[in-house]
């Protein structure tokens, strides 16, 4: 009985290698011109049963002169005495596959073939990122443009144009849709609705699907708030950071405080299902002091959501040079714990649940689509520098927005796959799930090999360990790094 594997790369617009391997199962293959890859795998067995693995056009990607390609394939076929060989074939002779690919600059290109289409999503959620802002923060690293003029068409286009590619994925209605950024509400009402509408006749969204969108002070107008509810936007997200001129200018925003107030009125008064607003704490020149005076007159407005970060100095920002330069000084870890713990407490005592490390809210306002991520439930990621989670696989849309246009317009905006193998997926589903105040994680089965730590972490009080399931205490949340590191390490 014999065996044939053989496995074709194609390079540019015809150069082709190919490797033909009789009795084995492995095949590397190293190429080191500019390419277009894609890759074709077929194994025949003697007896005409033939598995053909297709890599759609989409999957392709362009390596630098001085990258090389491996592809490894590993195919087993046991075979029995008789000439008839039980090959288990899919209803279709071709199944599309997906290939992860991950790009290290000037490192190798791995290409695995992976299995996208193990399992659908669920009732996942839906993240979109809109890039475009008025202005880059200093502090800020997230995927962010701030072109003169905004190609609202075009993006939208490009989003549409990934929803037709990727909505499938879902594998139905999605159960939550958050819009970000970025600046969502630079979004011009019009061109949202023509993305809302391509999104309601597919994926769909789910009877009362929470649907939330980012907003700036500086475009909260009556009539935007009035355009989003509208469109269905039953949930508003606001980032004021601060309500205090002096640490807004220090933080490099855009609006003052009076803009900010203005906002909120306005979003508390449109009757959304919900709404919320970001602070930050840990500001440049920031007191207690200050932090409280912040939350006493956010918390006027009743938002029935609160996000509270830790300003968190991120290596390739403005605010990273500043602070290695010596131009910033910022308040040190300390400062920065009591800050946390005085949010805590304030913020319960007017009645919020404080259900996740940087998130507090009202009865009934738990932000449901950020639940998703520390549940770790699968996502689909729309828009440059989206990330999407379909466990275990993580993909990660390419991050320049004039790059994303083309790429998804072209059908390929995805820059990389990472295949997340048991063990990583048990380490983030612990390091996510503990940051679950209210219902904690679960420590089993699949991560009872924790359980010794988080015992010795129990003991120490800085968990609370009930059976197999585990909540960080007060302690635990002062010292929440070094749990994680003792808990995992
Ligand atoms: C990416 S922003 C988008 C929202 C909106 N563009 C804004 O700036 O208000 C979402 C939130 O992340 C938070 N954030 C961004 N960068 C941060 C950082 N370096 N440290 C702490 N929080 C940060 C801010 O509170 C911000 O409102
Ligand atoms: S913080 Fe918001 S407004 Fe500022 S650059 Fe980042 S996304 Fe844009």
């Amino acid at each position: 009985m014999s065996v044939s594997v053989s496995v074709s790369v194609s390079v540019s617009d015809s150069d082709s290698v190919s490797v033909s391997v009789s009795d084995s199962d492995s095949v590397s293959v190293s190429v080191s011109v500019s390419v277009s890859v894609s890759v074709s795998v077929s194994v025949s067995v003697s007896v005409s049963v033939s598995v053909s693995v297709s890599v759609p056009d989409s999957d392709s990607v362009s390596v630098s002169d001085s990258d090389s390609v491996s592809v490894s394939v590993s195919v087993s076929v046991s075979v029995s005495d008789s000439d008839s060989v039980p090959v288990p074939v899919p209803d279709s002779d071709s199944v599309p596959v997906p290939v992860s690919v991950s790009v290290a600059r000037l490192g190798a290109v791995a290409v695995v073939v992976g299995a996208w289409q193990d399992g659908g999503m669920g009732a996942g959620g839906v993240y979109v990122h809109f890039p475009y802002c008025a202005h880059h923060c200093a502090y800020c690293d997230f995927a962010v443009a701030t072109p003169r003029r905004v190609p609202q068409g075009a993006f939208t286009e490009a989003l549409v144009a990934e929803l037709v590619l990727r909505g499938g994925a879902l594998g139905g209605a999605a159960r939550t849709l958050y819009i970000g950024g970025g600046t969502p509400s630079l979004w011009e009402p019009a061109e949202l609705g023509r993305f809302l509408e391509a999104f309601r006749r597919s994926p769909g969204l789910e009877p009362g699907a929470e649907l939330t969108l980012e907003a700036n002070p500086a475009e909260v107008t009556a009539e935007r708030v009035a355009a989003w509810r509208a469109l269905g936007i039953n949930r508003v997200s606001v980032g004021v950071q601060a309500l205090d001129d002096r640490l807004l200018r220090a933080a490099d925003r855009l609006h003052d405080a009076e803009r900010a107030e203005r906002a909120l009125e306005l979003i508390a008064g449109a009757g959304l299902v919900s709404w919320s607003l970001d602070l930050i704490f840990g500001l440049a020149g920031q007191s207690v002091a200050d932090w409280e005076a912040t939350l006493d007159r956010a918390l006027a407005f009743a938002p029935p959501h609160i996000s509270a970060y830790a300003l968190t100095v991120e290596p390739r920002t403005m605010l990273a040079r500043q602070v290695r330069d010596g131009r910033v000084r910022l308040p040190g870890d300390e400062t920065q714990v009591r800050m946390l713990f005085s949010a805590r407490e304030r913020l319960r005592a007017a009645g919020y649940v404080h259900y996740e490390v940087s998130s507090y809210a009202l009865p009934g306002h738990r932000a449901v689509h950020n639940a998703g991520y520390w549940e770790m439930r699968p996502y689909l990621g729309l828009g440059p520098g989206a990330h999407g989670f379909a466990p275990p696989e993580r993909r990660v849309n390419v991050r320049r927005p004039r790059l994303y246009i083309e790429r998804a317009l072209a059908g390929d905006p995805v820059e990389s796959v990472e295949r997340l193998d048991p063990e990583t997926l048990a380490f983030e589903r612990v390091m996510t799930g503990l940051r679950d105040l209210e219902r904690g994680v679960e420590l089993a089965p699949d991560t009872e090999r924790f359980l010794p730590s988080a015992e010795a972490e129990a003991r120490a009080g800085r968990l609370r360990l009930e059976g197999t399931r585990a909540w960080l205490t007060d302690e635990g949340l002062r010292l929440m790094d070094s749990v994680l590191l003792k808990l995992l390490g």
